[in-house]
């Protein structure tokens, strides 16, 4: 457990859950040596020779054709604004409403696990991706029957080998995605890092659907142009992600929060803006890794998440039609 859930136990709370064959796996991957982007032999498991080929290179070419499950992307310029918090509520907030989801996070900041009370021991793709290990074996419990993919802790090392292996290839998300061995009827959500980095790009490379997260705030206005130049290259593409943006954390009670609404109606499509109320009881879920939706009954921010659920699902369907 991570101090942070020691503190927890120390309130008597547990904070992570140990579904079946969940010890089994981090014993099983404990005994992989993480690779460091040095070559590996796959046939006789020397991690040093010379022809051998790269660890990721047991991935199938991206095949655009392929049925693959609706992914979403949740982006910010800005830290702090909600994207793992949204990540975790639209997750199961969708499983709730029949879909089946998978939350991957993208972030090394490795938080998605703790507002899904992941241990932060058990691996994630991103160690994992510097070796041949399919991420299907990553998957966790999340919310309501939803599967989480944690990033899992990472040294600087081993992260500046992965980026480095994402800037060179630009499929490298949709590859993994694609050997999770979902279906069109499943949706991926993707949790991102803050600002302009990689991961980010590899995201909205894969993504059918964009969901910018924006703060009630100058901070956020002032970057919207940043977001703008971000996504342009691929809202231009012939297939584009459909996009939306969503204020949240608004304080209705905040006449400045509602000035800050004003601004970004005038500055963005107000039929592409949606918004999700600040509540409490979020940030305690994410305290305790409970279940945001648990506590959620009747308020404003349930009504919000209802919709943005709503709005993903007809989004997913309505990319299925297309693709009939
Ligand atoms: N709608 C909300 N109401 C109340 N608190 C929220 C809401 N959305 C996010 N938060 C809180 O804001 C903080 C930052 O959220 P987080 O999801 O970690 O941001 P990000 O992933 O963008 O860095 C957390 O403490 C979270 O509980
Ligand atoms: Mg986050």
């Amino acid at each position: 457990m991570s101090r942070t859930d020691d503190l927890f136990a120390l309130f008597g709370k547990g904070v992570s859950r140990d579904p079946e064959g969940r010890n089994a796996r981090l014993h099983f991957f404990g005994t992989i040596p993480f690779d460091d982007g040095t070559r590996v032999n796959k046939k006789d498991s020397s991690r040093f020779s010379a022809n051998a080929p790269y660890a990721h290179e047991h991935l199938q070419p991206f095949d655009a054709s392929v049925p693959r499950p609706a992914v979403v992307a949740l982006v910010s310029v800005n830290g702090g604004v909600g994207r793992s918090t949204l990540v975790t509520a639209l997750s199961s907030g969708l499983q709730r409403l029949g879909e089946s989801v998978v939350a991957l996070d993208l972030d090394p900041q490795n938080a998605l696990r703790q507002h899904f009370g992941v241990d932060h021991e058990l691996p994630g793709i991103g160690r994992s991706s510097l070796v041949n290990v399919n991420w299907q074996t990553l998957l966790q419990t999340g919310f309501a029957g939803c599967q989480v993919v944690p990033f899992g802790d990472i040294d600087m090392r081993q992260q500046e080998n992965l980026q480095r292996w994402m800037a060179r290839e630009p499929n490298w998300l949709a590859q993994h995605v694609s050997a999770l061995g979902l279906s069109e009827r499943d949706t991926v959500i993707i949790d991102t890092p803050a600002g302009n980095n990689v991961y980010l790009h590899q995201a909205l490379n894969v993504a059918d659907h964009v969901v910018v997260v924006l703060g009630p705030d100058a901070a956020c206005l002032g970057t919207l142009d940043q977001m703008d130049a971000l996504l342009a290259p691929y809202l231009g593409r012939e297939c584009a992600p459909r996009c939306h943006f969503v204020i949240n954390q608004l304080d209705e009670h905040s006449a400045f929060n509602l000035d800050m609404v004003d601004a970004f109606k005038q500055r963005l499509d107000e039929n592409l803006l949606e918004i999700v109320h600040r509540d409490p009881s979020i940030s305690e879920a994410l305290a305790f890794s409970t279940d945001p939706l648990d506590n959620l009954a009747r308020s404003s921010a349930s009504e919000d998440i209802h919709e943005l659920c709503q709005l993903l699902r007809a989004s997913r369907n309505a990319r299925a039609t297309a693709a009939l």
